[in-house]
């Protein structure tokens, strides 16, 4: 499977997967802000946008997903029990999305958001918010539906994933670069932990420095009811 990052700008990560024989391709946690871009490169690439992907209900932005899907007709992939309306295809453990000859699974991540999965193909791990890389640890888990245990114990699933998958995670510092999953055991400090204290305790002080979401009363019903706002006061 070929990979981009999309976003040029900014700590969102958007990436485009595609297999380079049949060209069939996915967008997965498109950003509204740069939807005219993504059409425009996949035009440019010559690609057929088969689906976009929300790797969970997103809350500091507000989703491409249900604008692209409207647009083209490609479908809307989230995990089933997402409340995020215009979702056209409900995915779980036993999903299995093809581009090509390409394969697509699922895993479901619970506990930045409930309805966080981590998109898994044969070269790449997309993690949303679930893991960000090296010392980025993970997302927060205080936010509409977050919770500290489910964070915790989801961790386990990336036991059962190879260490040679590149982490390709939701939101990155500028100048971070993707590494793997080994790396990312050794390196992320969440991921080195071996009692859940210590988690709360990285999590309180994480969600103490990062403030509140500045977008969250826009981009949170937005998502929820596949909605663009007539005003996006960023815009
Ligand atoms: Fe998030």
């Amino acid at each position: 499977m070929q990979m981009l990052q999309l976003n040029d700008s900014g700590w969102a990560k958007t990436y485009l997967i595609y297999d380079e024989s049949s060209r069939k391709s996915a967008i997965i946690d498109p950003v509204y802000d740069y939807v005219g871009n993504y059409m425009e490169k996949i035009s440019d690439m010559n690609l057929d946008l088969e689906m976009c992907i929300a790797t969970h209900t997103h809350a500091d932005h507000i989703t491409g997903c249900f604008t692209i899907a409207e647009n083209t007709g490609c479908d809307y992939v989230m995990w089933h029990s997402t409340p995020s309306l215009g979702v056209t295809k409900y995915v779980d453990e036993n999903s299995v999305l093809k581009l090509g000859s390409q394969e697509i699974n699922f895993y479901h991540v619970p506990g930045h958001t409930e309805d966080s999965m981590l998109i898994v193909t044969s070269e790449h791990v997309f993690t949303g918010d679930f893991l960000f890389t090296g010392e980025g640890g993970v997302g927060r888990d205080d936010l509409p539906s977050g919770r500290l245990k489910a964070h915790w114990d989801s961790l386990q699933v990336m036991s059962n994933l190879s260490g040679d998958l590149l982490v390709c995670t939701g939101h990155e510092a500028p100048g971070v670069e993707m590494q793997t999953l080994s790396w990312n055991n050794e390196h992320n400090p969440v991921l080195k932990m071996t009692n859940y204290e210590d988690y709360v305790k990285w999590q309180k002080d994480t969600v103490s420095q990062l403030g509140h979401v500045s977008k969250i009363k826009v981009a949170l019903p937005a998502n929820i009811f596949a909605e663009v706002p007539d005003e996006i006061p960023w815009l």
